[in-house]
Parts: structure tokens; C-alpha cells; sequence
């Protein structure tokens, strides 16, 4: 398949765990998921993973990744050799793993920024970065492995996952800075 195709492939079908983290911060607050319970004389995941945030998040995930099966599914012809999230029901179902786990994902590294004596926000490189798309890609590969595999590791599907793993960093950065100056996010990382 064509490089640029396989670029394009991997990040669209990345969409649903990359918007479930901004999905996360515009509809976060209110009662925390740890339930403001502490661990070893830290909070177990803090103030920054909250159940709105999580619920919100993965549901804002899962919406516009429906829109993106249902415009796959209509505009397909114009893409020849595009796969995307491909056929029915793994599409959707992937599209729920890959939200859920981003955002479990995000809760991981809070749980690990924590347990290292990090205050909620404080910026933790690599972490940051990739705790989500690792959750995402873990929990869909647990639950459809042969379609994670198809689609991020076989043949020529590495390429796809190159692409995730090199436009994330930049993109999360962007989209922070983003969040930042609008006032939704506390810091700009
Ligand atoms: N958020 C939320 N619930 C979640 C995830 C995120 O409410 N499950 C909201 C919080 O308001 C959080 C903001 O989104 O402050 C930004 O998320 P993130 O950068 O992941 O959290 P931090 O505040 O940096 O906290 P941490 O240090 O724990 O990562
Ligand atoms: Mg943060």
C-alpha cells in the first residue's frame, strides 16, 4: 500500500483515542475516580482523573468515532486502498476499545505520576505523551488482536504505527497549547 495511505490509515483510525483526552478535559470536574482516596500518603490518582472526565471522554471518543465508520462506509470510493477501521461489528467495537483505553491509559500514568510524588499537572515527558495511545492500543490489541495486528503491525502496518508514534507527541503538544490559551487546561503540556 502506498506510504502516504498507511499514514493516513494509522492517525485516522487513532482518532477516537486521541480525542478522548481534550473529550476528557472539556467535560472533566467534579468527584474524582479515586474518590479523593490516598495510597502510601499520596492521592491514588488525584484531582486531575475525574468520573465526569472519564465517562465524557470516552463517550465523546465513541461518537466521533461512529462518525468516522459511517464516513468511511459512504465515501470509501474516493480512497481506494484506504483500510481504516474496516468491516463490521470489530470497527465499532474497536472504536470503543481504543477510547476506553486511552482513557485508561491516562489514568495509568497519573496512577505512576503519583506513586513517583508528582503533583497533579506536573509535567512528566513520555509519560504524558504516551500513556493514552499505549492504553489504547493494549486494550484494543487484548480485545481484537487480529485487527490491531492487521492494522498496526503486518505487512506494511508498521508504517501506520511509525506514524502514530511520531505525530502523537506533536499533536497532544499542539492541542495542550490549544487548551491552555481557550482556558480549559491548567498548563500548556
Ligand atoms: N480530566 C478529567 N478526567 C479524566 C482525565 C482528564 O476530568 N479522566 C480533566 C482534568 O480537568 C485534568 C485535565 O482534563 O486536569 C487535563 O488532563 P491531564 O493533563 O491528563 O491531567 P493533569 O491535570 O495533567 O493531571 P495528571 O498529573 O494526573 O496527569
Ligand atoms: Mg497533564
Amino acid at each position: 500500500m502506498d506510504v502516504l495511505l498507511l499514514i493516513a490509515s494509522g492517525l485516522w483510525v487513532m482518532v477516537p483515542a486521541l480525542v478522548a483526552n481534550p473529550g476528557a478535559v472539556i467535560f472533566g470536574g467534579g468527584t474524582p475516580v479515586d474518590f479523593n482516596r490516598k495510597w502510601k500518603g499520596e492521592r491514588v490518582l488525584g484531582d486531575g482523573k475525574t468520573w465526569r472526565g472519564l465517562i465524557g471522554g470516552i463517550c465523546f471518543g465513541v461518537l466521533i468515532g461512529c462518525l468516522q465508520i459511517a464516513g468511511e462506509t459512504n465515501y470509501a470510493y474516493l480512497l481506494p486502498g484506504f483500510i481504516g477501521f474496516g468491516p463490521m461489528p470489530t470497527a465499532l467495537g474497536a472504536v470503543f476499545t481504543l477510547a476506553i483505553g486511552s482513557l485508561l491509559g491516562d489514568m495509568c500514568g497519573a496512577f505512576i505520576k503519583r506513586r513517583f510524588g508528582m503533583e497533579r499537572g506536573q509535567k512528566a515527558p513520555v509519560l504524558d505523551q504516551y500513556d493514552s495511545i499505549a492504553g489504547a492500543l493494549l486494550l484494543t490489541f487484548l480485545v481484537f488482536p487480529d485487527w490491531t495486528l492487521r492494522t498496526f503491525v503486518l505487512g506494511d502496518a508498521w508504517v501506520s504505527l511509525l506514524a502514530v508514534l511520531v505525530v502523537t507527541p506533536l499533536l497532544h503538544r499542539s492541542v495542550n497549547i490549544i487548551g491552555y490559551k481557550v482556558g480549559l487546561k491548567k498548563e500548556p503540556w
